[in-house]
């Protein structure tokens, strides 16, 4: 099929890659002239596992990239729409994006043709577009408006796509079900996951998705309300970590505990800074602005966000108790991106802490894997250096901030972090370590929903006792 995706972001360039390789012809069209002549030099501009795979496979064969909206829409026979749709002030979802590339696409319509909503749009969003197009003068005889939301997480956003829990086509008209059923077919009905090159399942992907067809309505929804809940099981055991520092429980364990219930499930149960990213903050905020234009109430949702906030100041907090103060400390910061996996700085917790820190007069020695070119643009202070390793973000500091949950993090030599260090505090807003095996290396740890472990230091350093915080648990290791 012959398919234009309108939009180079992290969904459009990911969902063209993906159809092409599932063998379909893509166009993918962004008004941005340098992100499209890097595309069709192959290089990506997003940092996306198996991106740059598929673009090596495809591009300039099977995927081919254009800034005209006019040449990809007229050789298609579905467009999906995957532009931007940021928050406005009010936590509405800001739609011009999309208003402009529907009346791009409407000149280009001059038979039947697919408009798919892939981008995460507001409920009844859809009958908003097929006004639209009517309103630009295109027959209703030669489009039908579908919604296919899109659940990609990034970082993993490849084999989500390819081997995804569900594929949800929004539409009342069977005509377009068909087409969109034909467009997936390869992964309903799980071929391409049995296909030679294919990109390898992850195991605890399924082998095909299951497809729900409903209204163009219901499908909008859908992907509201699974943010929503998502954002709800992370803002809920945050809010049981809070409670298990305060009763010195921990919440690694009651997670376990709690996840191991197959009603409930073990993941998005992980304590931290906080949701952060282009989309839950963005999303949860959306639907509040829904629920209050349609006059309902959905009051849980003001306390998903109002947890999601705290956290970042119940974490501040806990920075200062470690030290005493925060005026004038030399901090080790590992991570800036909103989650591991990413380069992606939107709305990210560790970002804000940073830009907290640094207005406490901290000064900033900030390591990440891939996102220090995207924060040297966003974070402008003297305050913050950049150092090419975790090691380098630990020399000569008064304690190392784990802020971003990046594999390699959990995985330092802590014994030589102790060494670098000038104070051996580690402040840990991921829990990436086991307490007890922090302390023995001579290390006083403090994270989220969990005792503080602080190392009984030999009795020559008696004098830093006095700068230590009670501790719900002391760990004495004697000689460890
Ligand atoms: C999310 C949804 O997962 C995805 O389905 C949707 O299409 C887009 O939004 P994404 O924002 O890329 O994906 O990342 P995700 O892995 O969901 O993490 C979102 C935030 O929650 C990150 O800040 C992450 O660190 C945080 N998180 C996630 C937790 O704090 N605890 C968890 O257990 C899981």
């Amino acid at each position: 099929m012959r398919i234009a995706v309108v939009g180079c972001g992290y969904v459009g360039l990911v969902t063209g890659a993906c159809f092409a390789e599932l063998g379909h012809d893509v166009v993918c069209v962004d008004h941005d002239a340098a992100r499209i002549a890097a595309l069709q030099n192959g290089i990506p501009p997003i940092y996306e596992n198996f991106l740059p795979e598929l673009l090596r496979r495809h591009h300039g064969g099977r995927l081919t990239f254009t800034t005209s909206t006019a040449d990809a829409v007229s050789s298609s026979a579905v467009v999906f729409i995957a532009v931007a749709t940021p928050s406005t002030e009010d936590g509405a979802a800001d739609l011009s994006c999309v208003e402009a590339a529907v009346a791009e696409i409407a000149r280009s319509i001059d038979r039947f043709k697919v408009i798919v909503q892939k981008s995460t749009v507001p409920v009844t969003s859809g009958d908003w577009v097929h006004e639209l197009l009517v309103s630009h003068g295109v027959r209703r005889s030669h489009f039908e408006v579908v919604s296919n939301p899109e659940f990609l997480r990034e970082g993993t956003a490849v084999t989500d796509f390819l081997y995804g829990d569900r594929i949800v086509i929004g539409s009342d008209s069977p005509k377009a079900a068909k087409v969109m059923r034909e467009i997936y077919a390869p992964l309903i009905n799980g071929s391409y996951g049995r296909s030679e090159n294919a990109i390898a399942r992850p195991k605890a992907s399924p082998a095909k998705p299951e497809l729900i067809q409903t209204s163009r309505n219901s499908a909008e929804l859908i992907k509201y309300a699974a943010n929503a809940f998502l954002s709800m099981k992370i803002s809920f055991i945050n809010a049981v970590a809070n409670f298990c520092e305060a009763i010195g429980a921990d919440v690694e364990d009651v997670a376990r505990g709690v996840g191991a219930d197959n009603r409930i499930g073990p993941s998005f149960l992980r304590a931290g800074l906080g949701y952060g990213g282009s989309c839950f903050p963005k999303d949860v905020a959306a639907f509040k602005t829904m629920v209050r234009q349609w006059e309902c109430n959905f009051a849980l949702l003001e306390e998903v966000t109002r947890i999601n906030e705290e956290q970042h100041h119940i974490f501040l907090t806990k920075i200062k108790n470690a030290l005493g103060h925060l005026e004038g400390k030399r901090l080790g910061v590992l991570g800036l991106s909103f989650k591991g996996g990413t380069d992606d700085i939107r709305h990210s917790p560790a970002i804000r802490v940073v830009k907290s820190l640094l207005r406490e007069n901290c000064s900033v020695m900030a390591y990440d894997p891939a996102a220090m070119e995207r924060t040297k643009t966003e974070v402008l202070s003297k305050g913050i250096s950049y150092v090419h390793d975790a090691y380098s973000a630990a020399r000569n500091a008064d304690a190392l901030l784990i802020l971003t949950d990046w594999d390699e993090f959990a995985r330092l030599d802590l014994k030589r972090v102790r060494g670098l260090l000038r104070s051996p505090v580690i402040v840990d807003g991921r829990n990436l370590y086991d307490p007890k095996k922090v302390a023995a290396q001579g290390l006083s740890y403090y994270s989220v929903g969990r005792p503080h472990a602080i190392h009984e230091l030999p009795a020559q350093t008696e004098d830093r006792r006095s700068e230590r915080i009670p501790a719900a648990v002391t760990i004495n290791l004697g000689q460890a």
